[in-house]
């Protein structure tokens, strides 16, 4: 096992690339389920999720290739196949996201047999919208032996009000309804830019998808989806990841590939705590400032505050002088980085889904342990600006989703290293 070791204190001064988004590539890896022949798809990061994902694809019969550092050809084909339909607890328990299959198998191959997803340590993670969505579309879904198995002779159009927002769940049922039969409406449908970039991908394949980014979307089902080639979206968290990089050290970082039209939640509370920000077409500077005000936030559904930035955000809180609230509207009990980050010397009171912290004059480096790949990334922001050496344990959460994130910060100055121990 690897952990990184950090010693704090670096101002972190360049320019670095963001990678494809992590959470669009993985549903539109599952949509090529849905479509006949070849696609390639660029801006694939290389991070252990997408090796999951490619790993339940070819075990459902799906050619996947490599053809450079960041594009995969993925190949299906109608008609072939059509007996595999099981993402199967080895692969599932490694990553959550794999539910996103259930959605293009049933509508492909009229058989799900997916293992149903366990809680993990941001929260309960339940699927009752997908299978309540699924349902309505005509799919018979029953549980067993730890698996949602789900069939239908045939997925009719209709009406589908969600009645709370679920990003993988308006996947699931967005796949599901391309190619049923009529037309399908989702309301209170998920409006993240990783929701709207499958959208824009399966309309690439053939498909017609209108109202892409607003609440409701309207899905008209078409009768084939060919393969084509697309390319993923910016991942708007790790560049939130990298903006705090900067604005924790009081560093001067540009950041290239960036949609900073995804980030305006990200963007309005940094400027609100003192960080330059200037945007320049898909570049975005970030300079790092002496003063910073303490603020409040409220992690909600896109267009606001992102979950996945609330532990970066908590980071940089732990060093701004005065009193910030962080409440957690989506997953109340993603606080486990809370506890880690007192063990730096941060002062952070957790109540209920809110998190009280007062500005300490300084962090000190210790041994940390990550929970979770977000939780892992407000460690190392923490570990950046902390006092003496900090060493953070369990690394592989931060493999899932970050691309090599201890070379990438090393360029920009900062004295981490990756220690196999
Ligand atoms: C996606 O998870 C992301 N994962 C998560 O990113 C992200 O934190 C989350 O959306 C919220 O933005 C991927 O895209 C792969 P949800 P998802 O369904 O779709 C409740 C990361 O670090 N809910 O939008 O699984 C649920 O409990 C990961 O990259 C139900 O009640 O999240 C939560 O409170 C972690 N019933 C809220 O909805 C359901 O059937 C939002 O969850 C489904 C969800």
């Amino acid at each position: 096992m690897d952990k990184i070791v950090i010693e704090g204190g670096n101002c972190l001064e360049g320019s670095a690339r963001i990678n494809g988004a992590k959470n669009a590539a993985l549903p539109i890896m599952a949509a090529c389920l849905l479509l006949n022949g070849p696609s390639r798809i660029k801006g694939i990061p290389n991070i252990v999720d997408i090796q999951t994902q490619s790993e339940i694809l070819r075990n459902l019969g799906g050619e996947v290739k490599k053809l450079d550092d960041e594009t995969l050809e993925i190949i299906f084909r109608d008609g072939e196949n059509s007996d595999k339909f099981t993402a199967p607890y080895e692969l599932v328990r490694k990553m959550r996201a794999s539910i996103c299959v259930l959605g293009p198998l049933l509508s492909k191959r009229r058989r799900a047999k997916v293992s149903y997803p366990g809680g993990c340590v941001i929260g309960q993670r339940p699927i009752d919208l997908h299978i309540k969505g699924l349902s309505a579309l005509g799919a018979q879904i029953e549980t067993t032996e730890g698996y949602v198995n789900a069939s239908a002779d045939k997925l009719v159009g209709t009406n589908i009000s969600f009645t709370g927002k679920t990003v993988l769940g308006t996947c699931n049922v967005m796949t599901a309804a391309v190619l049923a039969e009529g037309t399908t409406t989702i309301e209170y449908a998920a409006c993240e830019p990783e929701v709207q970039d499958l959208a824009n991908f399966l309309n690439k394949a053939g498909a017609k998808i209108t109202g892409i980014g607003e609440s409701k979307l309207t899905i008209e089902g078409v009768q084939e989806l060919r393969g084509v080639d697309y390319e993923i979206i910016p991942d708007r968290i790790e560049a939130g990841t990298f903006m705090i990089a900067s604005a924790i050290t009081r560093g001067d970082i540009t950041l290239q590939n960036v949609r900073a039209d995804h980030l305006s939640a990200v963007i309005d509370k940094l400027r609100e705590t003192g960080v330059e920000i200037t945007i320049t077409g898909n570049e975005i500077r970030v300079k790092g400032n002496t003063v910073y005000h303490a603020v409040d936030l409220m992690t909600v559904p896109y267009p606001g505050m992102p979950t996945d930035m609330q532990a970066q955000f908590m980071a940089l809180l732990c060093i701004v002088e005065g009193k910030s609230i962080i409440t957690e509207k989506i997953f109340p009990d993603r606080f486990i980085h809370a506890a880690e980050l007192r063990r730096m010397g941060a002062d952070i009171r957790v109540d209920g889904p809110s998190a009280i912290i007062r500005g300490a004059p300084f962090l000190s480096g210790t041994e940390v342990m990550v929970s979770d790949l977000r939780a892992g990334a407000g460690l190392v922001l923490a570990g950046l600006v902390a006092k003496g050496t900090t060493h953070i344990h369990r690394v592989y959460h931060l493999d899932r989703g970050y691309e090599r994130l201890e070379d990438r910060l090393s360029k920009l100055g900062a004295a981490i290293k990756r220690v196999r121990v």
